[in-house]
């Protein structure tokens, strides 16, 4: 999977250091080599002795050993490697990476080189929430650095909640993502895949919003990530860990997702995965609503949200993508409903999938789609989500290239 590929993995400080161990072995195992670096705070969790002996090269530590220096010198030291992971990435390392600084080996490396980078954050929960390092990774994200995880559960420090790196086999899995994807057959094909909810708030604390988990969407753009598509991810607040290799924009309302779309065009295709919310308030209001005693409840004006698909459906020739696809989350007469909806909506492609009460859909691992094109019409039968995606990412891939 990883035979002839060499990656520089940049250890920095932190409890998860000891996975990177793990990590080391993976990639070996896939047939990688590894030169290791770790920060001056990664040598307090793991020995330097401990990685040389695992990755079969001297782990590097200080920027000026001058041996090494004379040797092989930092920048040949990052461009050399096929991909850079950095696993644990600590908010800290984050932080200076955003920012360019650049004094030690560890983030002089990262600041000369143009090979891609993948990082895989582990921190304390709310370090992990704090305002600068979601603006950090915000910045790493759109200077095109691929985030990995974080996982969420019991942490070492006792808290619970988003921080814990994620699993040495889910770093694995996004090292041979990056790899497939580069010579994949998608290669070179843009593609824009709409995921989650929208939330439309109502006033500071509350919102309207449904249940989807973003797992199809997911599903979707990871597939085409392993065939090589660049994939523009815009999603929603959904529960589903985004999908590895993908830009991602996250956005909250439909206005914001619409706005996004429009400004990731053009595309070769698009996808729209998002349970967009129909409806949001007429009016938002500043203060939290507030119960008066005795008063009825409020009532809340609702105006309808654009029409994500239709509007891209039906842009001119030249910038409508020349393939538009659609979802259509049907409670009843499904086939009726979505053979309608796909002419309304104006897309070539329509995926409709039943999400009534014991389909299991919403939130589940598995999917049962009907894929209608106006001349066909095919029952998937029940299959994982990301089956679908594969499913979906090969015919796409068909139609694409005029296969
Ligand atoms: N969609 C969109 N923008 C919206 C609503 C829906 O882009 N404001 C997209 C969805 O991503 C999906 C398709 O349109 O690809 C159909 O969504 P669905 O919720 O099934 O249909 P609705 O348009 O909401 O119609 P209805 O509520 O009448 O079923």
């Amino acid at each position: 999977m990883l035979t002839g590929k060499h990656i520089l993995l940049v250890i920095t400080g932190g409890i998860a250091a000891y996975k990177a161990l793990e990590l080391i072995r993976l990639i070996q195992k896939a047939g990688g080599t590894v030169q290791a670096i770790l920060t001056g705070a990664a040598t307090e969790f793991v020995t330097p002795l401990s990685v040389s002996a695992l990755s079969g090269n001297p782990a590097l530590s200080a920027l000026f050993d001058l041996t090494q220096e004379s040797r092989i010198g930092h920048i040949e030291l990052s461009r050399s490697a096929d991909l850079i992971v950095v696993a644990p990435a600590s908010a800290d390392f984050l932080a200076k990476l955003a920012h360019g600084l650049a004094d030690d080996l560890a983030s002089t490396c990262l600041l000369a080189t143009d090979t891609a980078i993948l990082a895989a954050p582990a921190m304390n929960v709310r370090m992990w929430t704090a305002a600068a390092t979601q603006r950090n990774l915000a910045t790493l994200r759109a200077d095109g650095v691929t985030i990995i995880g974080p996982d969420e559960g019991p942490m070492a420090c006792g808290e619970f909640g988003p921080g814990r790196m994620a699993e040495p086999a889910a770093i694995l899995k996004a090292i041979a993502a990056h790899f497939a994807g580069a010579g994949g057959p998608l290669a070179g094909k843009r593609i824009i895949v709409t995921s989650g909810p929208t939330r439309e708030p109502l006033d500071p604390v509350r919102y309207i919003s449904n249940a989807s988990s973003g797992k199809q969407g997911v599903a979707i753009a990871e597939a085409l990530s392993n065939r090589g598509a660049e994939v523009v991810f815009v999603t929603g607040p959904a529960e589903a860990a985004r999908p590895a290799g993908c830009a991602i924009i996250p956005v909250t309302t439909a206005i914001e997702m619409r706005d996004a779309v429009l400004a990731a065009l053009p595309a070769d295709a698009a996808i729209f995965v998002a349970a967009v919310a129909d409806w949001r308030a007429a009016s938002l209001s500043s203060g939290k609503l507030k119960k008066e005693p005795g008063a009825p409840p409020p009532a809340i004006e609702l105006v309808q949200n654009p029409d994500i698909l239709a509007e891209v459906s039906h842009l001119p020739p030249g910038r409508r993508p020349p393939l538009v696809i659609g979802f259509a989350a049907e409670t009843e007469s499904l086939i009726d409903n979505a053979r309608a909806k796909r002419l309304r909506k104006g897309c070539d492609w329509l995926l409709a999938n039943d999400v009534g009460n014991g389909s299991g859909v919403l939130g589940g691992p598995d999917n049962h789609v009907y894929f209608l094109d106006g001349t066909t019409e095919l029952d998937w039968g029940k299959q994982s989500k990301s089956e679908v995606g594969e499913n979906l990412a090969e015919r796409i891939e068909k139609r694409l290239f005029g296969r």
